[in-house]
């Protein structure tokens, strides 16, 4: 085994760094993992919070999930996407039914790898289907660090040093209440948020239609319907239909981006679920093979993607319906029809979210908290429970990895994320399979590393 400190200066300097964060400095090695739980060197657990951005909602080294992989690998773990193999068939066929029962619409499914690369063919879809490539998005979206998905996605840091495409979107304020953009109040504000995106059709003047063609210049509105790397946003349940009715007016399509949400992650297989409209392109990825295969993809309305208007070879990846991802994934899926996952995240989640409300009363600096299902947030903030407090959300997040706590007598570490629009926001996407015993360890720890750290 090669030594973590070597392993640190093999690091900086064979490795890029453009790929990746390095929130923590040196980037902390682990060596093993089971189910919610990570190992580093010295075997320390480290409660897992984020689940690698939930990409492993199902648990790591999930015994049923490995054995499928394994089985693939000795039957058919390589074939050429030109050809076909029954579980690339079989997974689209699964989805689509599956849409088909939630949004009575028919559609197919096209498999890429990663997020961003499905965000990618669905841009490619919306332009195909509208010729334009203006869309809208929230402040506070991330939909990928491609070219085309960073041009939707609002950070200009994304963007700054790379320029643009033809792509774009008008970055449209999220609801996120809590820091409303408009300085309103829920309930009172009746929407307020829905209310100015609908003037923005009122007259030609407001720079977004042509009032003769009857045509908006945007394309498509690519949504999250919680936000993500925002910081777990859950908005108002009324937001997303009043949203679309906007849209549907000027024939603007609906993308829902499902790639962090999706999966079951909110107690449904689709978060825009929980907010009754019907999407006309899903793209969905990491929880699909809970993280063993970066399979990714997206549904779209037959209309949009039949083979006469959107033909072979209109996109394509060497490894994008892949044997092991696409087994991988009907697995996940058959797992998700033998249990009732919608109860058990839901249960889990409120069980969570409690516990957690029950923290935020000893603790003034929890400004928020949060949640849907198994999304939830923790929102960190000064003594007034609202200015944004990066600072101690950061000692926070490096104090889990250092593997110092104690949990009943024992050393133990905890791994956060940190998102939201000021980087004070706790995301919390523990394992769908998170066993009660393993909610209360969380808030025990964060109990003491939030008490540690603001005496500090
Ligand atoms: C909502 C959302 N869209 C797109 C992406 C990009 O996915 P990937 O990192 O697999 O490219 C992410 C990743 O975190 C995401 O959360």
């Amino acid at each position: 085994m090669v030594h973590d400190e070597e392993l640190i200066r093999k690091d900086s300097v064979y490795c890029s760094y453009g790929d990746t964060v390095h929130y923590a400095e040196p980037p902390k090695i682990f060596r093993g993992c089971e189910g919610s739980f990570l190992y580093d060197s010295s075997e320390t657990p480290y409660l897992d919070l984020q689940m690698w951005y939930s990409a492993a909602s199902f648990g790591y080294r999930n015994p049923r999930l490995s054995e499928a992989l394994k089985k693939q690998i000795d039957t058919l773990p390589q074939l050429a996407c030109q050809y076909l193999h029954e579980e690339k068939v079989l997974l689209a066929e699964k989805i689509c039914l599956a849409n088909t029962e939630r949004f009575r619409e028919k559609g197919r499914i096209q498999f890429n790898v990663g997020g961003a690369q499905a965000i990618e063919d669905a841009l490619k879809l919306v332009r195909n289907c509208k010729g334009k490539n203006l869309m809208f998005a929230f402040m506070g979206s991330y939909h990928g660090r491609t070219l085309g998905a960073s041009a939707i996605t609002s950070s200009y840091r994304y963007r700054r040093r790379y320029g643009h495409f033809s792509d774009r979107a008008q970055f449209v304020p999220y609801p996120y209440c809590f820091r409303c953009y408009y300085g309103k109040k829920q309930p009172d504000c009746d929407l307020y948020c829905v209310s100015q995106f609908e003037k923005l059709f009122e007259t030609e003047y407001h720079s977004v239609i042509d009032t003769k063609a009857k045509e908006s210049e945007y394309a498509a509105f690519f949504v999250e319907p919680i936000q993500a790397t925002g910081g777990y946003v859950v908005p108002p349940r009324s937001y997303f239909k009043r949203l679309k009715k906007a849209l549907d007016n000027w024939g603007i399509l609906l993308v829902d981006d499902e790639i962090q949400m999706g999966i079951y992650r909110t107690g449904k297989l689709w978060a825009i679920e929980n907010f009754g409209v019907n999407p006309d392109i899903i793209a969905f990825g990491k929880a699909l093979t809970n993280g063993l295969n970066p399979l990714s993809g997206i549904w779209a309305k037959e209309d949009l993607i039949n083979p006469t208007v959107f033909p072979p070879g209109s996109t394509h990846s060497t490894f994008s319906s892949n044997p092991l991802g696409t087994s991988l994934a009907l697995e996940v899926m058959a797992m998700l029809e033998e249990k009732d996952y919608e109860r058990k995240v839901l249960e889990s989640g409120d069980y969570f979210l409690a516990l957690l409300k029950d923290l935020q009363r000893k603790h003034r600096e929890i400004g928020d908290v949060d949640g849907l299902g198994l999304a939830l947030r923790v929102e960190i903030c000064g003594s007034d429970g609202f200015t944004p407090n990066r600072e101690l959300a950061d000692k926070m997040f490096l104090e889990g990895l250092k593997g110092t706590l104690d949990y009943k007598g024992s050393k133990c570490g905890l791994i956060l994320d940190i998102g939201g629009y000021y980087k004070n926001v706790f995301t919390l996407a523990p394992s769908l399979h998170i066993a009660r015993g393993e909610m209360e360890m969380a808030v025990e720890l964060l109990d003491q590393l939030i008490s540690k750290c603001k005496k500090a």
